[in-house]
């Protein structure tokens, strides 16, 4: 299959496309900014474009009518900047990428869209999030975190009516904290903002500097494992039941709080390298770690019955997600500086 990837010089973009590589009877074309991350990836059924898709639109024109599946992975995907610059957000996860989905339809391409767990927003305690079900609750508009969500929302409901419209063959992944090798960017000791919060524990592991709980630390993810996010692209892709759907990709066993996130990491760096680190574990407000306008969830693990339906189910625990990106990122040649995007 002729697959492009759009955003395919990121994180989980580097890693799809090094395991689609792997698979011979793909020809895979990536977009990017930036290759940064994909250096060493590389393959004859592989070729990587350097093209800003709102600066040169034609571009992504040019090859989306050459392809048989776009995976669309571009967006500002970081806290920080929803909260410092949400216009940017807006026009980059909505308009950039609704003018995606029509360069899909006119010419008539199938559409995967990496959308985000985020859209469920603030939903009540004991609550599950099911794709068809949930109600989507975010908070009010002086809280600008939630732009992206917002952003993402009204682009799934754009796809969505162009199915019901019978113009768009899309499908609709809502990833729920992948963690892997080529996550983000190490920060120096004692940054605020920035990165997600892998990144910002790694980081403060290598240099010794303050791990921050945000709000107390109290609130939970679920980590997602890259190889079972990956697995679950694959299955998706051969599935004609993902039509015109919305999967959650997630691993609700590996439900954890930041706090206890911070305690695996040490123990699990501790175990990889002989060092006991002495980090200070240190409490901050939201607002002063991100600046005024952020806002956060306390997440509930995803409800996965609908992709587990179509055969996939996570299989990497927590323990050995966390322990294959500290992993790579203790070795110092894989360590990359930016986060990539058009800024
Ligand atoms: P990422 O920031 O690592 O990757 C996004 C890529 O898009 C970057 O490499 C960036 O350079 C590229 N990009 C940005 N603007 C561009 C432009 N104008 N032209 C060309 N390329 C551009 O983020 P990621 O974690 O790999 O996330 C990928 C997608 O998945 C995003 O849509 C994100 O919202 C979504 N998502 C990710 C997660 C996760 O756990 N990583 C969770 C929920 C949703
Ligand atoms: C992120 C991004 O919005 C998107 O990539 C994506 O949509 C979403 O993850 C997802 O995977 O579903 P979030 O989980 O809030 O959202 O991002 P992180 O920066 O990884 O933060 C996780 C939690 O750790 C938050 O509560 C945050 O406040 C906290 N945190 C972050 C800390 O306590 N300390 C830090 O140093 C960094």
């Amino acid at each position: 299959m002729r697959l492009v990837i759009l955003g395919a010089g990121g994180f989980i973009g580097s890693n799809l496309v090094e395991y689609l590589i792997d698979q011979a009877e793909h020809q895979v074309v990536g977009i990017d900014v930036t290759a940064e991350k994909l250096h060493g990836i590389e393959g004859p059924n592989f070729e990587f474009i350097q093209a800003d898709i709102a600066a040169a639109p034609e571009v992504a024109d040019g090859v989306i009518e050459k392809a048989d599946t776009v995976v669309d992975l571009i967006a500002y995907a970081n806290p920080s900047i929803y909260v410092e610059t949400p216009l940017e957000v807006v026009q980059l996860n909505f308009f950039e990428n609704l003018r995606i989905a029509e360069t899909c339809i006119k010419y008539g391409k199938r559409l995967i869209q990496y959308s985000t767990s985020e859209v469920y927003g603030k939903n009540p305690a004991g609550a599950t999030f099911r794709e068809d079900e949930s109600d989507l609750i975010l908070g009010p508009v002086t809280k600008h975190r939630w732009i992206y969500a917002a952003s993402k929302q009204v682009l799934e409901r754009m796809l969505h009516g162009h199915g019901l419209a019978g113009d768009l063959h899309y499908t609709i992944l809502r990833p729920f904290n992948f963690v892997g090798p080529r996550f983000d960017y190490l920060v120096p000791a004692g940054t605020k903002g920035g990165p997600r919060v892998f990144a910002h524990f790694m980081s403060a592991l290598l240099t010794g500097g303050p791990m921050y709980l945000v709000d107390s630390g109290e609130q939970r993810r679920c980590f997602t494992h890259i190889d079972d996010a990956n697995r679950a692209f694959s299955v998706v892709l051969d599935s004609p039941e993902a039509h015109n759907e919305v999967f959650n990709v997630g691993n609700p066993a590996t439900d954890t709080s930041v706090r206890e996130l911070a305690m695996l990491m040490i123990a699990t760096y501790t175990e990889l390298t002989g060092n006991t680190p002495q980090n200070e574990l240190v409490e901050i407000s939201g607002e002063e770690f991100y600046g005024p306008g952020y806002e956060d969830t306390n997440r509930v693990p995803p409800d996965i019955s609908k992709l587990e339906s179509l055969g996939w189910s996570p299989r990497l625990d927590l323990e050995q997600t966390f322990r294959d990106a500290i992993k790579y990122n203790l070795d110092p040649k894989n360590n990359t500086t930016t986060m990539g995007g058009a800024r």
